[in-house]
This record gives C-alpha cells, structure tokens and sequence, in this order.
C-alpha cells in the first residue's frame, strides 16, 4: 500500500483502527478495490468510489475508467458505470473496461 501511494491516489476506509477498504485512482485510471468480506454491502465501496470519483472531478478529469472483474461488473453498473470490451492481463486475468462520466 505504501509503495502504491507514491504514485497513486490511495483511499482507505477504517473502522476501529482497522483498514476495511481501499480504492486508488491513478489519473483517470481507478484500481484497488476492496473491502473486508465481513463489511460488504454496507456502503463502504460505494463512498470509497464516489469519494475518488470527487478528487478525479476537483483534478479537470471528466470520464473515469477501470478494470472490473466479472463478479464486480452487476456492483459498479449500480454506481453508474458503463460496461465496454473484455479483455485477458496475466497478472490480473480477464476483465471488463468500464466507463463513467463525472457530471459532479
Ligand atoms: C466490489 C466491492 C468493493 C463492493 O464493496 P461494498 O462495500 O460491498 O459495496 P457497497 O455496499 O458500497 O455497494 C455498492 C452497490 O453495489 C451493490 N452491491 C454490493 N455488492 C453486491 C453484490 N454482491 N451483488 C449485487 N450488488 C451488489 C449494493 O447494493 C450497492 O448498490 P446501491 O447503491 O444501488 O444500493 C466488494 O464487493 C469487494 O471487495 N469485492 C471483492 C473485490 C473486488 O471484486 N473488487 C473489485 C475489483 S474490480
């Protein structure tokens, strides 16, 4: 995480002392999305990504975009995104380009 934040935007969301999510954003570019298991659907996701989604906007970005995993794509349409091409990284495995226009 600290090597991440050298070059990226790193967000993380904390409850009792503990991380329980991140979300970084590296130009228009999101990457990093987790939240602990135990603290899913709790809108801890959601705040994470329109948090970033207002630090992209306050930096002239107006479209942002990610890779979403196949299990990530129903959760990231819910928050406005748009579904575009798939596509296979060895390090990551397939994903699905997805796309937002910030209208904040
Ligand atoms: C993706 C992830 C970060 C979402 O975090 P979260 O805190 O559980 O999400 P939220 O509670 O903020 O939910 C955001 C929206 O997605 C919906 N949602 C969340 N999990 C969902 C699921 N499994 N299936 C369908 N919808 C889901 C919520 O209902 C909410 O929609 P709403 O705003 O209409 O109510 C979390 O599921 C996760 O860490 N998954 C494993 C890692 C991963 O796949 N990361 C993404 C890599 S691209």
């Amino acid at each position: 995480m600290q090597e991440l934040a050298k070059t990226r935007t790193f967000l993380v969301a904390v409850a009792s002392g503990q991380v329980i999510g991140t979300a970084t954003l590296e130009g228009d570019y999101v990457g990093s999305v987790f939240v602990l298991p135990s603290w899913h659907r709790k809108g801890i996701g959601k705040n994470l990504m329109q948090s970033l989604e207002k630090i992209a906007h306050t930096n002239g970005i107006h479209s942002i975009q990610l890779g979403a995993s196949i299990t990530a794509i129903e959760i990231y349409l819910k928050l406005g995104y748009t579904l575009g091409a798939k596509s296979y990284h060895d390090q990551v495995g397939t994903t699905f380009h997805m796309t937002k226009t910030l209208w904040l």
